[in-house]
């Protein structure tokens, strides 16, 4: 391996508030020689790593949002503080003046006045460095850039990263459409870690809607990676090693194997059932999941269980908002789904992402543990519960 190869770079990777201990878990489980792996902060994980790691992890990570390299940091007083950085990089090792670029821009507790008015000055600090070394300006394109630049600012510091990975993570290139309120991929896949979930139990969402959990839970147990199916910036980024990277997606491709423990997932609504299979067939895994249209208050277990085997509901109920029936009707969907899973469901272990903190009091049932994530800007919390066998129900506290 040359030097270069071997050189390890500064890497940040986000990913959704509330997941970044089981980030932390998956990036530690790929079994990278090289990869540092940092204590997770929040909204992400700090790692080292070379190049074969950048790829590695685009390719593999099913929870990080994005794969940023570090390319330069310093402390920041106001937005020239920011051009500076930016035009004292040596860019030109990544990319060069007629690849077109793209600055993104997030922020946590900056001071300067004018976030935009920095990453503006950003991309000219890397424009004018172009021109210091006798190339022309890099053209802006906001649709389909070449590079990305993701430029962070903190209480005192900037950073400049290349984005190693141009859409985000959570687009494994599958979904056409979408439904209602889908789930984003790497929020299903934290989900099912979250929850325990491995690929010897066997799995059911019996509220599945476009079918993401289920979708993500059957590319784990049948090992498809996440990224199999999609081009990532790395691969326009000058040095990129195209051989060693067919090399690493041939060695993901070997992994394939048939699911362990089956998997099911239903909807009540038929378009979405639809919608499920057809995203199922697109990311390669139709025939390993189960789906069938019915009402969750109807649902029975898929399978009689043998002895010993584990079985888990991962679920994401519909906002009280989305019910289609308002009023009595909708207040009575939780406490009746508490019924059902206590009823039919004994044995089984459930987790059940809602954004409703009373969600326990409302299904009669007392979570084993609770976890806070967060779906977009919405608050929720990953209630698990162990339903024993013959419970009888509590009345609403
Ligand atoms: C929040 S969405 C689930 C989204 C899903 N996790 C995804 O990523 O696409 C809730 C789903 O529950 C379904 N649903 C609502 N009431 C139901 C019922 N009584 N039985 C089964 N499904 C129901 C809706 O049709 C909707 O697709």
């Amino acid at each position: 391996m040359g030097a270069a190869a071997a050189e390890l770079h500064d890497l940040y990777l986000p990913c959704p508030r509330g997941l970044e201990q089981v980030l932390a878990d998956e990036l530690a489980e790929l079994g990278s020689a090289t990869l540092r792996i940092e204590p997770p902060q929040s909204g992400g994980v700090a790692a080292r790593g070379t190049f074969d790691d950048v790829m590695l992890l685009n390719l593999h990570s099913r929870i990080a949002s994005r794969v940023l390299l570090r390319a330069g940091r310093s402390r920041v007083r106001d937005a020239d503080d920011v051009y500076s950085l930016a035009r004292r990089l040596r860019w030109e090792r990544w990319f060069d003046a007629r690849s077109t670029l793209r600055i993104d821009l997030s922020a946590e507790r900056s001071q300067l006045d004018s976030l935009q008015f920095a990453a503006l000055r950003a991309k000219d600090g890397i424009c004018d460095h172009f021109r210091g070394i006798g190339q022309q300006r890099p053209d802006i394109d906001r649709a389909n850039p070449d590079v990305r630049v993701h430029l962070h600012l903190n209480a005192d510091s900037a950073l400049l990263y290349l984005d190693t990975s141009g859409e985000a993570l959570f687009k494994r290139g599958w979904r056409t459409e979408h439904g209602e309120a889908p789930l984003k991929e790497n929020l299903a896949a934290g989900l099912l870690r979250l929850a325990g979930w491995t690929p010897q139990v066997v799995l059911y969402d019996p509220l599945c809607g476009a079918g993401t959990v289920a979708i993500e839970a059957a590319q784990i147990a049948c090992g498809v990676a996440p990224g199999a199916q999609r081009t990532f910036a790395f691969e326009r980024l000058r040095g990129f090693d195209a051989r060693r990277w067919r090399q690493l997606r041939a060695q993901a491709e070997a992994r394939r194997r048939a699911p362990p423990a089956p998997l099911f997932a239903a909807d009540i609504d038929p378009r979405m059932v639809r919608l499920a299979h057809d995203n199922a067939q697109r990311a390669g895994v139709a025939d390993a999941l189960s789906l069938h249209q019915g009402d969750v208050m109807d649902a029975q277990p898929p399978l009689t269980l043998a002895p010993g085997q584990a079985a888990q509901i991962v679920t994401n109920p519909p906002y009280a908002e989305r019910i289609e029936a308002k009023g009595s009707e909708a207040d009575a969907f939780l406490p009746r789904l508490g019924d059902v899973l206590k009823q039919r469901f004994a044995g089984w272990r459930a987790a059940l992402l809602l954004a409703d903190v009373h969600a326990e009091r409302a299904l009669r049932l007392k979570a084993a543990r609770r976890h806070v994530v967060y779906n977009g800007a919405i608050e929720c919390r990953l209630f698990t519960f162990e339903l024993v066998a013959g419970r009888p129900s509590r009345k609403p506290g």
